[in-house]
Formats: C-alpha cells, sequence, structure tokens
C-alpha cells in the first residue's frame, strides 16, 4: 500500500500567509501540518509516500520535508501543473501509485487517531475505496456522505442545502486502483475542478463497493485562520510532558504544561500553559498565555501573547499590549510607540512589518 499526501492547492482561505507559505507547512504546536500527516500514514505501516506539490510551494515542501529519511521512509514528489482538483492530483499521481492500492490524504488536516484504524477496517474487507467520515454540525459545508445500515456509501453530495446524513467527508480515503478508471469517466464540475467526491459516486453507480470508517476522535482541517489556531489548541492541550531547555532567568514564572526550547532566555517572564516556546527565542517582561506557541529565534519584550502562533524569527518588541487570537508569520517585526494598553487580534503574512503609533 502507498500513501499519497496533497500539499499542492491555492491556500486561498489563509492568504497573506500563504502569499509567501504553503499552508501545509504552518506550524502547529511548532510542527509543520504536513508532518502530522507523514507521521500518521507512517503509524498505518505505509512507507512510501508520494506528496502532490505545486509550482508556487513546491520547492519549500521539498525542502522542509526532504525524502523521509528521517522517518525512515521513501518520500517522493510528483507536481501538479496547476490545482486542478482532487481527483486531477490523484490523475498526476498515477505513475507513482500505478496500481497500488493507496491511501489519500489531504495535506492541510490533522486527525488525532491517525489512518491506522482505517486501514486495518480496509484489510478486512473486500471493498473497492473506504471512505473516512465524522459526525459534524454543519453538514451542509462539506461532502456528506449517506450510507446503508452497514456503512456502505449509497450516496455522496458536495454541500447539499439538504444533507441526508451528519456525517461528513474528513480529507482521506483509501482507494484501490479502481478510483482511476472512476476519475478518467468524470468532468470538470462547475467550479472547473475534477472532483473525488464525483470519481466516488462514479464507483457507486458502477456497482463498486465503497465503505466508510466513521471517526470517533477529533479531526481538524485547517485551511482558516480560526482553524488553524483550533488546532494548536487541540494539540498543545494533549502535550502531557514539561519540558526545560532554556534558561529560566530572575523573575520568570511557569505554571502548567510548557515547553521550552534549548539556548532560549527568559527574563522576568510568566507562561502559563499549555503553551511552547521554540529554541533560541528571547523573552522580557512579557506574558505568554495558555494555547499559545512561539517558533525559533523569537524575541519577544513587553508584551502578552494568549491563544496564538507566532512563527519563526518574529520580534515583538516593547510593545505595551496584548496579542490574542492571532497567527503571526515568519520574520514579521511588531512595534509600537504608543504605551496606552489595548489587544490586538492580528493575521499577518512573512516579512510583515508594522508599527503601531
Ligand atoms: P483545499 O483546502 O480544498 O484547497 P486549497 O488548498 O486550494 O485552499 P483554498 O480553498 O484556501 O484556496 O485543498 C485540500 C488539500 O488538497 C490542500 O492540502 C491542498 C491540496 N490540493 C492539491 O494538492 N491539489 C489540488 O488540486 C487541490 C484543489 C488541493
Amino acid at each position: 500500500m502507498k500513501g499519497l499526501i496533497l500539499s499542492g492547492g491555492k491556500g486561498t482561505r489563509m492568504r497573506p500567509i500563504t502569499h509567501t507559505a504553503a499552508k501545509q507547512l504552518l506550524p502547529v504546536a511548532n510542527k509543520p501540518i504536513l508532518f502530522y500527516g507523514i507521521e500518521a500514514i507512517k503509524s498505518a505501516g505505509i512507507k512510501d509516500i508520494g506528496i502532490i506539490i505545486s509550482p508556487e510551494t513546491g520547492e519549500d515542501v521539498k525542502a522542509v520535508v526532504g525524502d523521509g529519511s528521517r522517518w525512515g521512509i521513501k518520500i517522493e514528489y510528483i507536481l501538479q501543473d496547476q490545482p486542478l482538483g482532487l481527483a486531477h492530483a490523484v490523475k498526476t499521481a498515477r505513475p507513482f501509485l500505478k496500481d497500488d492500492t493507496f491511501v489519500m490524504y489531504l495535506g492541510d488536516n490533522l486527525i488525532k487517531d491517525g489512518v491506522a484504524p482505517l486501514v486495518k477496517r480496509f484489510n478486512e474487507t473486500s471493498v473497492d475505496a473506504f471512505i473516512l467520515l465524522k459526525e459534524v454540525n454543519n453538514p451542509s459545508a462539506f461532502g456528506v456522505a449517506h450510507l446503508d445500515g452497514n456503512g456502505r456509501i449509497l450516496s455522496l453530495e458536495e454541500k447539499p442545502a439538504h444533507p441526508k446524513s451528519n456525517l461528513a467527508l474528513v480529507g482521506v480515503y483509501l482507494f484501490t486502483k479502481n478510483i482511476h478508471k472512476a476519475i478518467d469517466e468524470i468532468k470538470p464540475s462547475r467550479r472547473g475542478e475534477l472532483e473525488i467526491t464525483d470519481a466516488i459516486q462514479r464507483l457507486i453507480t458502477t456497482n463498486y463497493h465503497v465503505g466508510s470508517y466513521v471517526l470517533q476522535s477529533w479531526w481538524l482541517d485547517t485551511g482558516k485562520k480560526d482553524d488553524m489556531l483550533e488546532a494548536n489548541r487541540v494539540v498543545l492541550d494533549e502535550m502531557n510532558d514539561v519540558s526545560m531547555l532554556g534558561d529560566l532567568q530572575e523573575g520568570s514564572r511557569i505554571s502548567g504544561r510548557v515547553r521550552i526550547g534549548k539556548g532560549s532566555i527568559l527574563k522576568n517572564c510568566t507562561v502559563r500553559g499549555p503553551a511552547m516556546i521554540g529554541d533560541d527565542c528571547v523573552l522580557e517582561d512579557s506574558y505568554v498565555g495558555p494555547f499559545t506557541s512561539i517558533g525559533d529565534r523569537a524575541q519577544v519584550t513587553h508584551a502578552e501573547i494568549e491563544h496564538s502562533i507566532l512563527r519563526e524569527n518574529c520580534q515583538i518588541l516593547d510593545f505595551h499590549g496584548r496579542i490574542e487570537d492571532s497567527l503571526i508569520g515568519v520574520n514579521v517585526e511588531l512595534t509600537r510607540s504608543n504605551f496606552k494598553p489595548v489587544a490586538f487580534r492580528l493575521m499577518l503574512g512573512d516579512d510583515s512589518k508594522v508599527e503601531v503609533v
């Protein structure tokens, strides 16, 4: 069995961050989202993974992920010229996939239980495709599956006005080679994409057996800023170890589950977990509140930060204010020359420079 991770796409919902960065490389608890997908597939015993990349962000993805040796697996890259849909990505990956069975995983998704239970269930049955589903409160926003009593999928609908169930398609699928024929038989949708839901529907109408597995644990799609913050909150909340590799200097206090990386210095700071501070950071006279992760080499002075993600190399200097619910890209410089205490809610792309006066 092979793995196929989709890490191309446009990422329009995450602009301006995604003008310069692949959304799949954005960090959740200081680790790129994409790594969670790779590790999920690896934990299902799959050692041969293809990653779909786009011309815009593909080189960054390659540089960060590498050839898979750090996980003891093999990773190949497959360039999709244009983001013409999930089924188009599968079509592009055909030379890599050959006729093998494969798990397809959307690179911006996070799933607590990984994909091992799905692969196990698939191996116990003899279906042509297997789809991961999750009960949601707002099915109209998703692809929705209608099942019979045995979990066999009877039909799929993309964002239906009147959904037949509350079971949404999570971004994980298991396919046999039959999916390729179905993809060859579908046409682009109204939005101009080759939709994987149409290909699966094609399998169903041509009498192939499409099974399902309903996920009981959490699943997070990190398409938007608030989704990212929620993913960061959930993953930090599950972190159950404390690690202090940095230097906690005078006046600093830590409470709760906190990880501080090597080479980091905290002076007169309070950190309330769950929170994570990377390597070689310098924090002074600041407060870091729950559900915050700060990337390597950040510098923060006179600031309060809570429920936020700060990427690497940020400088938030003499800020005298509070930052919350914010996603701040790499190399951002944030300074302030008016000391009236106020709160900020920000989404800043890489290399931003902001001066609040
Ligand atoms: P989406 O989130 O559906 O699409 P997108 O990345 O273009 O984002 P946005 O809606 O914000 O513009 O894609 C799900 C995942 O699949 C994501 O990791 C990107 C990837 N993808 C591809 O690799 N190729 C494609 O053709 C498409 C549509 C998505």
